[in-house]
């Protein structure tokens, strides 16, 4: 090539790139940046843990992956109907803070599984397929690359694809559902070491138009009973007497939410920890439309829902109100930010979840402000360019970005001949609150320093600096549990607004030092115990995060 040419071209490309770069953080806010090209594996499932690395995996009966395993370490599986002897990583490190990932070997299929993180910050999955079904295998984190995924064996009683787990305030999880289980179980199986019967989820599979139920919606409600969505309607249960404590309305227009026709949820912030009546309210949004799945058998391709219901699961008389999204979105996947505001992201316009079946990626994000004006709360946001389908993520971690990885819409590691390729990438997504516009609102969190413990019903003083001027009565503290998220749910996912009972000078100067005073979440059911982001948020604005145990 002339060096003229060369020249020529890279100016084109330099110029190209000023202006992608222009277009990215100026039109709907919100900038993303590409992390890794490839992590050799599809970011199906993900998990923050307190080293501020991620736990992630695809599975390991769908051919080679694009990392090979450390140490000439193969799998033998003479069953696998792919490759009998995989020498290539399903599961994957990364490092957040230096934007590095290493291998990590699992011994038996954990696709489709789920995962809870025990209050010692270790990371246990449950289930998964082929020989991985009734398995539980445990990652204990380390800060360097000497840990890596431990095979417990068969710790579950019933074999567990697309269940939901969530931690308990005792510590334990339960693992609720999955194909073809009306039932739950515990792990570790300690007093209760049995199944349990769950009804309602026999009530809500509707074989006709596929199940709608997987991947149930679980949440723990501030009475310590636990909320459970599936298809289109809620119950308010009661794990260890195994009673219905309440139904919820069937949510309006009576559209299915769970797998395949897979919407998101979260529990939205809880506040007013220390009034003894915490209210608790449920956010759900998108999905598919009833019948999209058969549709889809058929070649059409309807567009997904546009709604999101919004329900207050603690009142007496709770009713569903409706609000309508920006863009209507299937697979979708919804996480909390620590300013408390909710980010919905990910999936697909048309279709339903399932291989093949997503058309028309939305590639815009939005944001819900659950404190805004009904019909002010959605703001649109830049787009990426990388559309994330079926078996995609999205997590937040705690410099306040959420990462982006997944989308493998095939059985099989699928770079061509098809409409969307097998996504290995992990994009960021920078929410606008990271604009340097907003550096001298910013506040810095100076003690306590990472790692805290700390205690229930506790006094915590927070000391933090802020380069331009302080608005008092917009400080707050923020708490953030880290999600298990897979199949666009965010499994133990939770944000407790600690508040602001004062906030004090330090010092005065070019860079001011204040301390805020809160209250730490009263109980166990309130806050599992376990690690936490604490952040603290000005004028919307929140600090880079500090890990807490609260125990
Ligand atoms: C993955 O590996 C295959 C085979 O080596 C290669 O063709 C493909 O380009 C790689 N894809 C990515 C995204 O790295
Ligand atoms: C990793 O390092 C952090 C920060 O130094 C520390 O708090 C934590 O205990 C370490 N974790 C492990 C598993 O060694
Ligand atoms: C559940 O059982 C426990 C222990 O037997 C009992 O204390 C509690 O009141 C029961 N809860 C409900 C809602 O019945
Ligand atoms: C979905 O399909 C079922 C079974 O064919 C049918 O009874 C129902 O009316 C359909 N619903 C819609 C909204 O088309
Ligand atoms: C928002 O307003 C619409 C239209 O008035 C109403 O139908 C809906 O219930 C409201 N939603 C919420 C969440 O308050
Ligand atoms: C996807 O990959 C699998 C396994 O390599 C192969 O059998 C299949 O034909 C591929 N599909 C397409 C559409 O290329
Ligand atoms: C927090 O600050 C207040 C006021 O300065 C002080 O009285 C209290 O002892 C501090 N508490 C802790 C736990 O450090």
């Amino acid at each position: 090539m002339q060096p003229a040419f060369f020249l020529f071209l890279l100016l084109q490309l330099l110029f190209a790139t000023q202006e992608t770069h222009k277009i990215l953080t100026h039109a709907g806010g919100g900038r993303w940046e590409l992390m890794q090209k490839s992590i050799g594996i599809s970011a199906m499932h993900m998990q923050l843990l307190h080293t501020d690395r991620v736990i992630t995996y695809d599975r390991t009966d769908f051919g080679a992956s694009n990392l090979s395993l450390p140490q000439g370490k193969c799998r033998h599986d003479p069953n696998d109907k792919v490759l009998t002897v995989d020498c290539t990583a399903h599961s994957v490190e990364y490092d957040v803070t230096t934007n590095t990932f290493r291998p990590l070997m699992v011994q038996t299929d954990l696709w489709c599984s789920s995962g809870a993180v025990t209050p010692d910050g270790s990371l246990v999955q449950t289930g998964g397929w082929q020989d991985g079904r009734y398995k539980v295998r445990v990652f204990s984190p380390c800060n360097d690359s000497s840990c890596d995924w431990v095979e417990v064996g068969d710790g579950l009683k019933e074999d567990r694809w697309y269940s939901t787990n969530h931690i308990l305030p005792d510590g334990r999880q339960i693992i609720v559902g999955g194909i073809d289980k009306y039932n739950y179980e515990f792990y570790p199986k300690t007093t209760a070491s049995g199944v349990y019967d769950l009804p309602f989820l026999k009530e809500t599979f509707h074989a006709n138009v596929y199940e709608n139920n997987l991947y149930p919606f679980v949440l723990l409600n501030v009475d310590g009973n636990l909320f459970i969505f599936a298809n289109n309607r809620a119950i308010l249960f009661d794990y260890v007497n195994q009673t219905v404590v309440k139904n919820y309305p069937t949510i309006p227009g009576g559209d299915p939410r769970n797998y395949p026709s897979t919407g998101s949820a979260v529990l939205l912030p809880l506040k007013n920890l220390q009034s003894g009546a915490i209210e608790a309210e449920v956010l759900i949004c998108g999905g598919a439309r009833e019948n999209s799945s058969s549709l889809v058998d058929k070649g059409v391709f309807i567009p997904a829902l546009d709604t999101c219901g919004r329900i207050k699961i603690t009142d007496p008389n709770p009713t569903w109100a409706m609000e309508t999204m920006p863009y209507p979105r299937v697979m979708g996947d919804m996480t909390l930010l620590p300013n408390g505001n909710v980010l919905i992201i990910n999936g697909a316009g048309s279709g339903t979840a399932r291989w093949e079946m997503g058309r028309d990626p939305v590639l815009h994000p939005v944001l819900y402000r659950p404190d805004k004006e009904n019909g002010t709360r959605f703001l649109s946001k830049n787009p990426t360019t990388i559309p994330r389908m079926y078996h995609s993520t999205a997590i937040l971690v705690r410099d306040g970005r959420v990462l982006v990885g997944g989308s493998n819409p095939h059985e099989h590691y699928n770079f061509t001949g098809v409409l969307f390729p097998t996504e290995l990438s992990l994009e960021a997504f920078s929410p606008s609150y990271l604009d340097a516009e907003y550096d001298t609102m910013r506040p810095k969190i100076v003690s306590p320093l990472s790692t805290a413990n700390i205690g229930y019903g506790q006094k915590l003083n927070v000391t933090f600096q802020v380069k331009g001027k302080l608005d008092r009565d917009e400080v707050s503290v923020t708490m953030v549990a880290p999600s298990f998220t897979t199949h666009s749910f965010a499994m133990n996912h939770r944000l407790l607004v600690l508040g602001n009972e004062a906030v004090t000078d330090i010092e005065n100067g070019d860079v001011s030092t204040f301390e805020v005073h809160v209250t730490t979440p009263p109980s166990n059911i309130i806050a599992p115990s376990g690690y936490y982001m604490l952040f603290v948020v000005h004028r919307s604005i929140p600090s880079e995060g500090i890990w807490v145990k609260i125990m």
